[in-house]
C-alpha cells in the first residue's frame, strides 16, 4: 500500500444490484447446516457452479467437488460432525495476490449466500483435514475453507449473536439509518467459533470495520466486509482498505 493513500477494494461495483439484493435477502435465512439428507439436485448443482464462477474477487477461486464427509470433516465438540452429503466447495486463495484472504472471505460468503438463495445448506469449515483434500492446488494456493453443499436436514435455529451495542463504538441508534443497517447486517454474519471479532465505528459519512481483540481471521474480516456492504442496500458507497486493526472503511457517496 502507498504511504497515506488507501486503496479501493475490488468489491466496489463487483456485484450487480440484482445479485446484491439476492445476497442481502439470504443473510437472515443463512445458518450453518451440519446434518444433510442428500446432495443438491442437478439444477441446483448447475446454479452452484455458475455462482462459484461469478463470486470470486481477484486471487480467489471456488471449486466444487465430491468427498467422503467422514474423512474431510472433523467431528467437533458441541456442534458435532458434518454428515449426509458428499458434495462440497473449496474456497481457494492465491497467497501471493494482494488481499487474497480478505477476498476469500468476501467471495466465499457471497457463494454461501447464493447457495442459501437456492435453498442449499452450507457451513463454513476451516478446521477440515488438510491431508484428505485432493483437489489440485497450484503453487502458492491454499484452500482456506471448505463448505458442504446439501439438502438441509436439521432444525438449527442458528447460533446467538452479540448485542449490536457490543459490536459498535458509540451508540449505533444515533447513526444514520444506512450505517445502523449495515452494522446490523455485520452482526448476522457467521464467524469461526462464533467469535464475531468485529468493531464498527461511524464518523463523517464513514463506517469503519475493525478487528476486535486478538482473534479473528482475515476470512472472518472479509465475510463481515461483504455483510457491511450488503447492509448499505442501494446507498452508493466506496470501500477503501484500512491499515493495522482497521480493515476497511465504507464511505457513503453524496446522494443527489
Ligand atoms: C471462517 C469460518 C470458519 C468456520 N469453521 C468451522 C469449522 O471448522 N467447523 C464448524 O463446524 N463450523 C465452522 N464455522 C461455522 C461457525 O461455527 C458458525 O458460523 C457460527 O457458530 C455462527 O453460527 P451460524 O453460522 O449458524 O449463524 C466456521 C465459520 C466461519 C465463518
Amino acid at each position: 500500500m502507498d504511504h497515506g493513500i488507501t486503496e479501493e477494494c475490488a468489491l466496489n461495483g463487483f456485484f450487480s444490484p440484482a445479485q446484491r439484493q439476492r445476497l442481502l435477502q439470504a443473510v437472515s435465512a443463512r445458518r450453518s447446516v451440519r446434518a444433510y439428507r442428500g446432495e443438491p439436485d442437478v439444477s441446483q448443482m448447475s446454479a452452484l457452479h455458475y455462482a462459484a464462477a461469478r463470486c470470486c474477487l481477484p486471487g480467489v477461486r471456488i471449486e466444487i467437488g465430491d468427498t467422503d464427509p467422514r474423512l474431510l470433516f472433523r467431528r467437533l465438540p458441541v456442534v458435532g460432525g458434518i454428515q449426509g452429503t458428499g458434495k462440497f466447495a473449496a474456497i481457494i486463495a492465491d497467497t501471493s495476490a494482494p488481499y487474497s484472504a480478505l477476498h476469500a472471505g468476501v467471495s466465499g460468503e457471497a457463494f454461501i449466500l447464493e447457495a442459501t438463495a437456492l435453498n442449499v445448506g452450507t457451513c463454513w469449515v476451516m478446521s477440515y483435514r488438510r491431508k484428505e483434500f485432493f483437489l489440485p492446488l497450484k503453487e502458492g494456493e491454499r484452500a482456506l475453507a471448505v463448505t458442504p453443499l446439501g439438502v438441509i436436514n436439521d432444525v438449527n435455529p442458528g447460533r446467538k449473536r452479540k448485542k449490536l451495542t457490543d459490536l459498535c463504538v458509540g451508540d449505533p441508534a444515533a447513526w444514520p439509518l444506512w450505517a445502523y443497517r449495515a452494522a446490523e447486517c455485520v452482526r448476522q454474519a457467521p464467524s469461526a467459533m462464533n467469535r464475531q471479532p468485529w468493531k464498527l465505528s461511524y464518523a463523517g459519512r464513514t463506517l469503519m470495520l475493525s478487528r476486535a481483540g486478538a482473534g479473528g481471521t482475515e476470512v472472518d474480516m472479509g465475510i463481515a466486509l461483504l455483510h457491511m456492504s450488503l447492509g448499505a442496500e442501494d446507498h452508493a458507497h466506496v470501500i477503501r482498505w484500512g491499515e493495522g486493526r482497521e480493515i476497511a472503511s465504507m464511505v457513503l457517496e453524496e446522494e443527489t
